[in-house]
């Protein structure tokens, strides 16, 4: 079996200024700042990108957006391109998250614009996927993720498919307090990773990292993240605060 360095990502939402996003880097950076099992991404809003930018620059842990436009640039009112990103040094950006999907109505072909454009720009997307509560309920939850995830990658080649990362989210679990079981996440996992398989071949689907998102909490995080195929996550709410943040990450790390 190949071994995948786990990942864990913080998506701040729309939440925190820039001087709070700070101060929680700080933290952060006093308690994991050293960790090289385990790959740290924090994704605060655009506002605090370049202050949060500023604090990594030269340490282990890397700066994520939350969404990007994929044009170039131009009269794209309130948007924010790749380039522009880059040029703050994000390595990251999440794309198709559920809330964009559904209160933004970013569709699938958007999205995979996105993927197209960030990986163009030296940006590894971390796309999203996910069903909600009526479509697992329908038994439709994996060819929901199916559809997301063939569509949101279509003409991504074998060459830069390996920046990608996955996230599966079910919306359901989102905020909510509601985890996947264990069971549940890694069957959903294992289909992603089957999915990329005849995407990309094994060698890469193998080495591609899939994280669960959704009220991951260090309570349940040690269990998800001893499945075959979860290789981390994608936090929210518990990704806020320096001690949860930290926990997951020494959850991650203590994860075989
Ligand atoms: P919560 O961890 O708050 O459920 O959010 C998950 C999420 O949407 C991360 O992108």
């Amino acid at each position: 079996m190949t071994s995948r360095k786990k990942l864990i990502a913080g998506n701040w939402k729309m939440n925190k200024t820039s001087a709070d996003a700070v101060t929680l880097v700080k933290d952060l950076l006093l308690e994991v700042g050293k960790t090289t099992d385990v790959d740290i991404v924090v994704c605060p809003p655009f506002t605090a990108l370049e202050s949060v930018g500023k604090l990594l620059n030269g340490t282990l842990v890397k700066l994520g957006a939350q969404n990007m436009h994929p044009e170039k640039n131009g009269a794209f009112t309130g948007e924010i391109s790749a380039e522009m990103l880059r040029a703050l040094y994000a390595g990251y950006v999440i794309l198709g998250h559920s809330e964009r999907r559904s209160y933004f109505a970013e569709s699938d072909a958007f999205i995979n614009q996105k993927v197209i454009a960030a990986l163009k720009n030296q940006l590894r997307p971390i796309l999203c996927v996910g069903e909600t509560l009526a479509e697992r309920e329908s038994g439709a939850t994996l060819k929901v993720v199916q559809t997301q995830l063939e569509a949101g990658l279509e003409g991504v080649g074998k060459d830069l498919a390996p920046s990608l990362v996955i996230a599966y989210e079910p919306v359901w679990a989102i905020g909510t307090g509601k985890v996947a079981t264990t069971a549940q996440a890694q069957e959903v996992h294992a289909f992603i990773r089957s999915l990329l398989v005849k995407l990309f071949g094994e060698p890469v689907a193998q080495k591609l990292r899939i994280l669960y998102g959704g009220s991951m909490k260090p309570a349940n995080a040690p269990e998800l993240l001893a499945q075959a195929d979860i290789d981390g996550g994608l936090i929210g709410g518990a990704s806020l605060e320096s001690r949860s943040f930290v926990e997951l990450i020494r959850a991650a790390a203590a994860a075989k």
